[in-house]
């Protein structure tokens, strides 16, 4: 494979900065310009390893800023976007619309029609592969699972932020031929996790002594995908994937969040055991505006067609999240 650069957006965050450890360690002939805004979601800590790789390189910058990214790919001539950066957080969209909207809609709206511009008036086959998520489908009944074809229902502020950003990549594909994938994914864990999702919520409080908080009744169900399959599955779409599909990832493992909270609470008793089982300290409170009740992804067009399976299940990847 020829040598190439990719810009890789958000590579500060959780997932994104799992990508490009992974995405460096596997292939030798990507070179990886990560822009990242350091929100208070980026941590250039957790890419600690590859700081001065001869591959890599860190640029702190608004997918918002236009006048930045047309020079970074003049500079470097990307033949690919890999585009995770976005304002994540379901509870902060509640709080404050407005950034979802900025950052999902109109950052990704920024970036593509640079991409796009920069492709056609250089002749460059470049694929932009942006990264979803399975909220944009709404939520499920006690049976069904989201496929492709699902219709989008997003419920939330962030949801809906990102519903809105998979439309615009798909037009940029429908309206002008561009070379785009779309991957919508479930609920990751694994290291490096923001500390404000659920799973590292459980955790951190567990060991610090407070309630360890569990909205409405618990019974709420996500599918949970460890965060290296997800990047295996991007890995996948991004070199495989038909161009303009959407490719779904999940790992297959639905579990409510009341089992996930014991479970955790269970390899805390045994790791760092205490006088009483972590799971006095669980506490219900009160639920999440529009909650939604179960998600579950039906990842079988993945599998079949780019051979993607998941290698670990929650219990086989929870004890792998430090
Ligand atoms: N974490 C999940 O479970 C999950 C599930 C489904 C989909 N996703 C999607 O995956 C992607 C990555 O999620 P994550 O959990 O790693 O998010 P994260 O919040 O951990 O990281 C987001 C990163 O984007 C950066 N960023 C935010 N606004 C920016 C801007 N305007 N310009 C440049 N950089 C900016 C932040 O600094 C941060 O480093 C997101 O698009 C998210 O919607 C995540």
């Amino acid at each position: 494979m020829k040598n190439q650069y990719i810009l890789v957006t958000g590579g500060a965050g959780f997932i994104g900065s799992n990508f490009i450890k992974y995405f460096l360690s596997k292939y030798i002939n990507y070179y990886i310009v990560n822009l990242d805004l350091l929100t208070y979601a980026g941590n250039l800590e957790n890419l600690k390893e590859v700081e001065s790789h001869e591959r890599y390189k860190f640029v702190k910058g608004d997918i918002l800023n236009r006048e930045l990214i047309e020079y970074l790919f003049s500079e470097y001539k990307f033949e690919g976007v890999i585009h995770f950066a976005a304002e994540s957080h379901v509870d902060n969209s509640i709080l404050n619309p407005h950034t979802f909207i900025e950052t999902n809609i109109n950052g990704t709206h920024n970036l593509i029609d640079i991409a796009y511009k920069f492709w056609r008036k250089n002749s460059i086959k470049g694929r932009f592969h942006h990264i979803s998520t399975d909220e944009v489908y709404g939520t499920l009944g006690k049976t069904g699972l989201f496929t492709e074809t699902t219709p989008y229902a997003p419920n939330s502020p962030y949801s809906a932020s990102k519903a809105g950003s998979d439309m615009i990549v798909r037009s940029y594909h429908h309206t002008y031929g561009l070379d785009t994938i779309i991957t919508n994914c479930s609920n990751n864990y694994g290291e490096k996790q923001h500390d404000e999702k659920l799973i590292p919520t459980i955790i951190r409080n567990a060991l610090q002594g407070n309630n360890i908080p569990i909205y409405g009744d618990g019974k709420n169900i996500r599918d949970w995908l460890y965060v290296l399959d997800h990047c295996k599955g991007i890995d996948l779409a991004f070199h495989n994937g038909k161009s303009g599909e959407t490719y779904n990832i999940g790992g297959r493992n639905e579990r409510e969040n009341n089992y996930i909270a014991d479970k955790i609470c269970e390899i805390l008793d045994q790791k760092v055991p205490k006088a009483q089982s972590y799971k006095k300290q669980i506490t219900y409170v009160t639920d999440r505006l529009g909650h939604d009740k179960r998600y579950a992804i039906d990842a079988t067009k993945l599998e079949n067609e780019l051979g993607w399976k998941a290698d670990e299940n929650f219990e086989t990847g929870i004890v792998k999240t430090s």
